[in-house]
């Protein structure tokens, strides 16, 4: 059976990367998909190329603004009827040395990767405990963690804290959604061949040393990621770690933290370098 056959998914941070080919995965799938971005004109472009493929709809919004978030999810419902699937999939990253860190650079992380998470769930969750039962499942909420979710991230600190925040509110909100028939995931992938890099803040030098370690092309791509993702949802996992780097990196952490020290021991010397 398809689960996303005729169902209605908001995706955010669709214009571009994971978010971008979660939606034509989900139209290739048969589902209605919403994509939602504050780079309007991107998600346009997105959804103009699926057109072809059974088509989507765009629609702008900034995930930081709780009121654009529960407008926009106002608009779908009454356009398609329902929303079946969130993904909250917008975000931002921050990579450098800790230091370097300014309150603004806080504020942004937690801003696009805790509070638009939040504000799609205020704004969904509600609806879809209200939404009719059909055959013990009322909707899906996958929210895009990373696997800096799971272990630690040197170099990218801020970032991980948002996304341990993500993968917190997520296997949470699972126990106590269950009760409602409404499912909760977290996606949580290592490092993807997506934009991500060109629009992250880099803080100090990390220039060459982020071309060294997020620009090589055996990185798997979005597709690849949307892929694993969907196959995740399908079989309701909790977490789904997407890549074979996040599954082995995740279970070494929970056997035994210590064997990930090489790691990210080479991680803080090569991303975030002592300064002077
Ligand atoms: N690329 C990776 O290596 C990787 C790894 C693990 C997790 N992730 C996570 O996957 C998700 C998607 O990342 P990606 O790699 O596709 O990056 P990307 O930069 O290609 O796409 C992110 C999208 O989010 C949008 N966005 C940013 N701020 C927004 C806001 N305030 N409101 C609405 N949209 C906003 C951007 O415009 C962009 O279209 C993010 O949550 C990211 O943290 C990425």
């Amino acid at each position: 059976m398809n689960p996303f056959q005729g169902r209605v998914a908001l995706v955010t941070g669709g214009a571009s990367g994971i978010g971008a080919a979660l939606g034509s995965a989900l139209v290739d799938a048969g589902a209605q998909v919403v994509l939602a971005d504050v780079n309007a004109a991107g998600a346009q472009r997105v959804a103009d190329a699926l057109a072809n493929q059974g088509g989507a709809t765009a629609i702008a919004l900034d995930v930081s603004d709780r009121e654009a978030f529960a407008a926009a999810a106002t608009d779908v419902v009454e356009r398609f009827g329902a929303i079946d699937y969130l993904f909250n999939n917008a975000g931002v990253a921050v990579i450098g040395n800790t230091l370097d860190m300014a309150s603004a650079d806080w504020d942004r992380l937690l801003d696009v990767n805790v509070r638009g998470v939040i504000h799609g769930i205020e704004a969904v969750y509600p609806r879809m405990v209200e939404q009719p039962d059909r055959g013990g499942w009322r909707g899906h909420i996958v929210n895009t963690a990373s696997i800096a979710g799971l272990v630690p991230a040197p170099g990218f600190t801020g970032y991980a804290m948002t996304k341990h925040a993500v993968v917190g509110l997520s296997v949470s909100l699972r126990e106590e959604a269950r009760r409602h028939n409404v499912r909760v995931s977290a996606v949580c992938p290592s490092i993807i061949g997506t934009p991500m890099a060109d629009g992250a803040r880099l803080l100090g030098e990390e220039r060459r040393l982020l071309d060294r370690t997020a620009r090589r092309p055996r990185f798997p791509d979005a597709d690849y990621c949307a892929r694993k993702a969907l196959a995740g949802v399908r079989r309701n996992r909790a977490l789904i770690p997407v890549t074979p780097a996040a599954h082995i990196g995740w279970r070494l952490y929970r056997i035994w933290p210590g064997l990930l020290r090489p790691v990210t021991r080479r991680l803080a010397a090569e991303l975030a370098p002592l300064r002077d």
